[in-house]
């Protein structure tokens, strides 16, 4: 019985009410919004191709770009997927967390889920209002991010409510995401390739497996795995032109100095080693003056949200050194910017 003394749950853990409410509206086939560690999602009943349906509708998204299926635990993501060795790996060192395995789907995954593929992907995220919701609806959730197709991604709810607030039921407020970027997709077999860098490194992966791990996009470049065609069929994440704000964006790299123009807006990594330009100038973001890619990713899409709403001709933005999560923090600059 709820205890009405009972201060109100501090944010981010579970109101047991809020969470059954928003757990009725999924299976009555409904939209919610949803926090997770890395972005919000836009959960659906995965088992309902109703409500998968109204999950592309509502984001814009062309329905061959697969949805993740979020579950609480391994053994329920074994319901929807086929394990494999590496998954079984992968999934005790890393779920719950920023790691989405692509593996054999089951028959009880709708077809509109996978965009038709034999493989689905999965994963169990960080967050104690995602694990609540998904045990309180007791169905697997697919839930893409809560942005509109091709837009930048929500790290807190307000976002949420701002792209997408007519299309859900409800938004579960975690405050803002502690990761800040996507997960990291994973095809485990037959050898590990990741489609999209993500919030769990390949140096993290690759110590779990103990083989190498190649990344799907960088090899398709050098042309050394014809997986171009493949790849973009099959993470369609891997399009250019993702994550994209509405001003146009170039890249910089930390030796190029920042533009004179007051008017174009700058994404600075440290802020530091960059001279005169950056001092003193307003229309400017720096992601980590200690260097810390943690930080830096986990402010990068609400700085990418702030500057776009200057409205400024141009934004500048900075990469950041590549290893460890500037491998996804470069990832979705070189998107933003239209880049592949
Ligand atoms: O962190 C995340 O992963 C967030 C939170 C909400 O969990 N979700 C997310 O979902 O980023 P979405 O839909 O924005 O990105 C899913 C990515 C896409 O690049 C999609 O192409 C890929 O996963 N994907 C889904 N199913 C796949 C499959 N069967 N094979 C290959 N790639 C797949
Ligand atoms: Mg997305």
């Amino acid at each position: 019985m709820a205890d009405e003394q009972s201060p109100p749950p501090a944010p981010g853990n579970p109101d047991p009410a809020e969470v059954a409410a928003a757990a009725a509206h999924l299976r009555a086939g409904r939209l919610v919004g949803m926090p997770t560690e890395t972005v919000y999602g836009l959960a659906a009943n995965a088992l309902d191709p109703a409500a998968v349906l109204a999950v592309f509708t509502a984001k814009g998204r062309p329905r061959f770009d697969p949805l993740i299926v979020h579950v609480a635990d391994a053994e329920q993501a074994w319901t929807v997927a086929v394990p494999s060795p590496r998954a079984l790996r992968l999934a005790a060192a890393f779920w719950p967390g920023p790691l989405t395995l692509i593996l054999p789907r089951r028959a009880c995954v709708p077809d509109l889920v996978t965009s038709g593929l034999d493989t689905v992907a999965v994963r169990v995220p960080d967050h104690p209002l995602a694990l609540a919701l998904i045990r309180a609806a007791g169905v697997p959730l697919a839930a893409p991010s809560a942005n509109r197709f091709g837009r930048i991604s929500p790290t807190t709810a307000a976002h949420v409510r701002e792209q997408l607030g007519d299309a859900v039921a409800a938004i579960l407020d975690g405050g803002p995401c502690r990761i800040g970027v996507e997960s990291t997709v994973l095809r485990c077999d037959p050898i590990p390739i990741v489609l999209r860098p993500g919030g769990c490194t390949r140096e993290r992966i690759a110590a779990v497996l103990q083989e190498p791990v190649a990344l799907a996009d960088r090899e398709a470049r050098a042309g050394s795995l014809a997986l171009s065609g493949e790849a973009a069929r099959e993470a369609p994440g891997l399009l250019a032109s993702h994550y994209a704000p509405r001003a146009p964006l170039r890249l910089k790299s930390a030796a190029d100095p920042w533009p004179t123009d007051p008017a174009i807006a700058c994404l600075a990594f440290t802020g530091v080693g960059t001279g005169a330009g950056l001092a003193g100038r307003a229309r400017t973001e720096v992601l980590s003056p200690t260097g810390d890619l943690a930080e830096a990713a986990t402010g990068l899409f609400a700085a990418l949200r702030r500057l776009d709403a200057l409205q400024p001709p141009e934004i500048i933005a900075e990469t950041v050194p590549e290893g460890d999560l500037g491998e996804a923090i470069n990832d979705r600059l070189r998107r933003a910017a239209g880049l592949g």
